[in-house]
């Protein structure tokens, strides 16, 4: 489990996250956190993952504090994050790519690899494809993919579905909720409607603090999602 406690963030001297409490469980199924463009939740991504300091309060992984861990850590305690970015290396290989996901798990990498190819089979058809040379879809299941191979026991997704087309989007939207019934997802999106409906629990944020919380489709139904972001 990871958790954070009163946490408060900032960037230079503007807060962004405001005495925050949050826990996911690796038996949590989907957790979406939706809510609008600037409201924080990458920055909670970033944090939980060890890339952003708290002014205040405490992060813990599996019941150690890791407030102060290097994200390598926190990745080998089974916290993994998919950023929005992706920060794939275009000049490798997808196959060297998915090794360099495997960097805190190097015993089982051609077990794990398997896995993650079954999950993906494109990745394993275009092993030796330069990663640039992928589309933005296949990229995302690549950034995906090496995800998965430190498995995690809870994986967070940053906006997966940014700068997919739609039919992309539901392709990747089916493989994240075939990689939920083994591993807990973290989800962050745009889409409120789709990262509700195959959310178990999700949270509103709005300017760094949780404004509702509850089962995605009960989320779903309420006034305020209802009315300010379908
Ligand atoms: N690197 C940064 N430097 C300064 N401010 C930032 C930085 N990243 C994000 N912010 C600010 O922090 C707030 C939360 O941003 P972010 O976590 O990216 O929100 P979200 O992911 O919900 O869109 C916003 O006001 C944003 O402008
Ligand atoms: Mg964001």
């Amino acid at each position: 489990m990871i958790a954070l406690d009163s946490v408060d963030v900032s960037y230079g001297n503007i807060q962004v996250i405001w005495d925050f409490d949050f826990e996911v469980s690796e038996d949590a199924g989907v957790v979406s956190l939706v809510g609008p463009n600037g409201a924080g939740k990458s920055t909670l991504l970033r944090v939980m993952s060890g890339l952003h300091p708290v002014d205040s309060g405490t992060v813990t992984a599996w019941g150690e504090d890791v407030s102060t861990l290097d994200s390598s850590e926190i990745v080998k305690k089974g916290f993994v994050h998919v950023s929005e970015e992706r920060n794939l290396f275009g000049e490798m290989t997808v196959r060297e790519n998915l090794e360099m996901g495997a960097y805190t798990e190097r015993d089982n990498l051609e077990e794990t690899m398997q896995e993650v190819y079954e999950v993906f089979p494109i990745l394993e058809e275009r092993s030796d494809q330069l990663a640039r040379s992928m589309s933005g879809g296949q990229q995302q299941m690549l950034a995906i993919g090496r995800g998965l191979m430190a498995r995690p026991k809870i994986l967070a997704l940053d906006e997966p579905s940014e700068g997919l087309a739609p039919q992309i989007t539901d392709r990747v939207f089916e493989k994240i909720e075939d990689i939920s019934e083994d591993i807990t997802v973290l989800l962050v999106e745009q889409h409120v409607n789709r990262a509700l409906k195959m959310a178990d629990r999700a949270y509103l944020i709005e300017n760094g603090r949780i404004v509702k919380e509850d089962t995605g489709t009960r989320l779903l139904e309420s006034d305020h999602v209802k009315d300010a972001y379908l």
